[in-house]
Parts: C-alpha cells; structure tokens; sequence
C-alpha cells in the first residue's frame, strides 16, 4: 500500500517528507500557510499536481485563523515554485471559491474553502484514472517503458499521471515492465518512482540518466511516458530537467514519447514553450554527490530544474479527456 502523498487531517496538512524516501517513511504535518509553503519550496511536497493540492489546503489553513489574510496567503503559496502551472492554477480556484463565498459567515465560508480543496484533490485521482484509461491503450499487451523523475501517485493526489497509465495498463493484465531514470540532480526517479513502483509490486529496473540512449539504441524500449509541469498551447511540454534529451533520443531511435498530464497542466494562455518560466535551484544541488561527497563550491554549477520539450519530439499527450495528438486543440 502506498501512503497517501497529502492528506488533510482534523485541521492540519499530513504530507509525506519525499526528501526521506526511500529510506525513511515520514509525515510532516503543516498547521499553518509557512508550513505548506516551505514544503513546497523545500521539495518535502513535489510534482506539479500534488504542489496544486498542497497548496489548496495551504489556503485552508491561513483561512481557519483569519480569512482576511486570503491574499497574502495565495501570494505566499504562489511564490515557492515557479514552473509548474497546477500550483497557479489551484490557487486561482480558492480565490475564485473564497470571492464566491464572501458573504458567508466565517464557519460556513472555512468549510466550504475545505470542500473546494478536497474537490481540487478528488478530482486529480479521478482525473489521473481517466487518462491512465487512455493512456494504457497506446500501450501494447506487453511493455517496457522508460519513464523520467516521479510522475506517480507521489507527484498527484494518488495514482499518477505517467505512473497512472502504467497502473491502468496493469490492470487491464497487460505485462509492464519499467525502466526509472534515477533523475539527476536530486533522483526522484531513483529515489520515488523506483520505491513507488516496486513497492506497488511492479518490475523495475533502475538506470542512471546516461544509459538512456543505449537503452532505446538496444531495442529495449517500446515507449517513453512522461509527466508535466505545464504545457504551452502549441503542445510544447516543460518537465523535469532531462526530459527534452530523452525525447531527442526516442525520435533518433523511433520510440513513441508520451506526456500524460491533467488538463490543469495546460497553460493555454501561453502560446509556446518559451514563455514558461524555468526554475533555477541551487547549484550545491548538483554539487552534492550520491554517496556524501561534494564538487568544492567554487567550480560554478548550472541548475535548472525543468527543460521544454518542442511539440514535434512529442507523439501525443494523454489527458482525462483523451489522447491528443498535433496539430493539438485543447
Ligand atoms: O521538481 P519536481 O520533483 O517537482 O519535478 C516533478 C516533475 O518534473 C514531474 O514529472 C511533473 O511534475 C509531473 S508530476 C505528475
């Protein structure tokens, strides 16, 4: 069984400390909009669905002590991360749910923010089963497939996006076998998708980033599936750092690439990839090496955290609402 990634508890915020993982299973439990923020911020919450859903309850809490700090805490919250667009776009919906609201007496306007946040949260679950629904039929009977950073149950209010179609294809008794990019700098995918796939009894196998070419180049791979942070109208794709050199790599060797994402990744407002804004982190990220040795801080270190992928290296992208494919009209 997985544990639920966040999980809104008789007035607090229970999130699972991804930093911890895989060697420690532990909760952090937020009582205040500081508490969301920094975890969001300091990756303890990550992936851009469950960043949203944290968030969202986030707001709740601020609006518990004292609803007339609504825009500062939206303010706080939207400031930890820049790229993934599910964090704005959750916020947009508690402001928007806040001003519907505004009448109401403060016990009944706490409880209904709390509803929208849960709606926000039991929405993504549906949402991810949707897509998985779509996505497992691109998938033939037996699989493998590489997959990049955490796009899980994780990274979303449970079950995944990339992960999700996975699992969909698992229940529909197709054989899947995975190959996990550990994801250089801070290995989501050794540390998560590796842990959160096997411990939900799939067949996974570990690679470091650099084995992805001779990987596809072995005729091992029969698709790549992805997560998002957000999606430009054109269908340019920014995810994790790392993303655009795979999809470069599976067109070199004719591998389907997918990008499974809920509709609240889609920023439509932008045309293409080159208006999202990329995160930059801190070089010591790159610096600090597995095994407790470090780069010495004086050689300068270039950290984004996200790359865009161009919608031509991308053979569809899979929604709760289908699977697209270019020229893309979301
Ligand atoms: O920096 P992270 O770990 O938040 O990056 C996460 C990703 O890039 C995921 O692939 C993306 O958010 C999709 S999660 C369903």
């Amino acid at each position: 069984m997985l544990p639920e990634t966040v999980e809104w508890r008789g007035g607090a915020l229970r999130i699972v400390d991804q930093r911890a993982l895989p060697d420690e299973l532990k909760f952090i439990d937020c009582s205040c909009v500081g508490d969301v923020a920094l975890a969001i911020r300091d990756l303890a919450v990550r992936g851009a669905p469950a960043i949203g859903i944290a968030a969202a309850y986030g707001v709740v809490l601020g609006v518990l002590r004292d609803r007339s700090g609504l825009d500062g805490y939206i303010a706080e919250l939207a400031s930890t991360r820049p790229t993934a667009v599910n964090l704005f776009w959750a916020l947009e919906r508690m402001r928007r749910a806040a001003l519907e609201r505004r009448d109401e007496p403060d016990e009944m306007f706490a409880s209904g923010m709390l509803g929208e946040a849960r709606a926000i949260h039991e929405e993504d679950v549906r949402n991810n089963r949707r897509l998985g629904a779509f996505g497992q039929s691109l998938l033939p009977s037996s699989a493998s497939v590489l997959t990049h950073c955490n796009a899980g149950a994780l990274a979303t209010g449970g079950y995944g996006t990339a992960l999700g179609v996975l699992r969909a294809a698992r229940e529909e008794g197709k054989a899947i076998r995975v190959y996990a990019d550990e994801t250089r700098p801070l290995l989501q995918g050794a540390r998560l998708t590796a842990w959160e796939l096997s411990r939900d009894g799939f067949d996974v196998t570990l690679i470091c980033d650099s084995m992805a070419g001779c990987l596809m180049k072995s005729g091992k791979i029969d698709a790549v599936i992805v997560g998002a942070d957000r999606i430009s109208a054109n269908g340019d794709v920014a995810n994790k750092i790392g993303t655009y050199g795979l999809s470069v790599m599976a067109r070199h060797h004719n591998v389907p690439f997918y990008v499974a994402a809920p509709r609240s990744t889609l920023d439509l407002s932008l045309e293409s990839g080159d208006e999202i804004p990329i995160e930059e982190r801190a070089g010591d990220e790159i610096r600090r090496l597995p095994g407790g040795r470090s780069v010495p801080d004086y050689i300068p270190a270039w950290n984004p955290a996200f790359d865009v992928t161009p919608a031509n290296l991308v053979t569809a992208i899979i929604t709760e609402d289908g699977v697209h494919r270019p020229p893309y009209g979301f």
